[in-house]
């Protein structure tokens, strides 16, 4: 059902890559909600992956962008005032990615070249991404500016790896940049801590599966599925939630709350009952 949430706005989203990624449900709600926007990736993403079925789907302009680039991204930011024929009123960052994570690296064995490379795909995206849109004015008063988050970055995580440091990272420049944009121009900017989600960049974190089956359990209202994620991202980004920004907001079925639940007990007596 659609609430015209997002009527006469205009966003840009980064990092659909096919229809499992969070960004491809936000889109989809978006679209449903009234938005316009352009969808953005890096090259090789829109070549090997389905964004412009997307693009077609929601009548949207494809800009190819390496986020990690200061030149992309600010190519992105002035062509999507183009095509969208003025300023933006909200942003999702939906970018992820570690090297070490794909090789295989465990955390006290890092290569540090790939640390840095998760670090500036990451998260540092997120700072340059601010930091053009606030050079170019690119975004309204009242605008939002949402980014992806993972519990991993306050709580460790087995194999989560350095993601971690770099989800800490992302928070800590929504809250200082959301201290600047909010001061400056009302701008509210949130990252959203979303549930373990089986997404092609979910897949690549260690024990995944585990990880989902053990986040539903200990959840009280099971895991946050990439749908509902993009049905907040949409109250982030409406005139309903103006007061709210520099928040970590948990988006994960309550599980952040949570010590043990009675679902998690059962399962783990049951390991125990058969290693008897
Ligand atoms: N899947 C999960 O379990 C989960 C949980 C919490 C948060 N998140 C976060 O959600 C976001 C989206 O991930 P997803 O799960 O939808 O997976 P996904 O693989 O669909 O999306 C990750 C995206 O990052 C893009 N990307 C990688 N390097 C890039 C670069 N240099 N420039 C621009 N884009 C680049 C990829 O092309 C891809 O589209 C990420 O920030 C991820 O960490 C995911």
């Amino acid at each position: 059902m659609s609430y015209n949430l997002l009527k006469g706005k205009k966003g840009i989203i980064f990092g659909a890559l096919n229809e499992l990624s969070i960004a491809w449900k936000v889109a989809e709600k978006a679209f449903e909600e009234g938005a316009v926007f352009t969808l953005t990736n890096t090259p090789a993403a829109i070549r090997m992956g389905t964004i412009n079925q997307l693009a077609e789907k929601t009548g949207s302009a494809v800009i190819p962008a390496d986020a990690t680039k200061e030149a992309d991204i600010e190519q992105v930011i002035i062509k999507s005032m183009e095509v969208l024929h003025g300023k933006i009123d909200f942003i999702l960052h939906s970018i992820g990615m570690s090297p070490n994570v794909r090789k295989g690296l465990p955390y006290d064995a890092l290569n540090y070249n790939f640390f840095l490379q998760t670090l500036d795909i990451s998260a540092l995206s997120f700072h340059k991404l601010l930091l053009f849109t606030r050079k170019h004015d690119a975004i309204n008063e009242w605008g939002s500016v949402v980014a992806l988050s993972y519990i991993a970055s306050q709580r460790t995580l087995a194999g989560y790896n350095d993601m971690g440091d770099a989800k800490a990272l992302l928070e800590s420049i929504a809250r200082s940049f959301g201290y600047i944009y909010g001061r400056d121009k009302k701008i509210r900017i949130n990252t959203i801590s979303q549930s373990p989600t089986l997404t092609t960049a979910g897949s690549g974190v260690k024990g995944i599966d585990t990880l989902f089956d053990f986040t539903d359990r200990m959840s009280p209202l099971g895991n946050a599925t990439a749908e509902d994620c993009a049905n907040y991202c949409v109250t982030l980004f409406s005139d309903l939630t103006r007061k709210v920004t520099m928040q970590n907001l948990y988006h994960d079925g309550g599980f952040s709350s949570m010590g043990m639940s009675m679902k998690a007990i059962e399962q783990y007596t049951k390991s125990f009952e058969e290693c008897e």
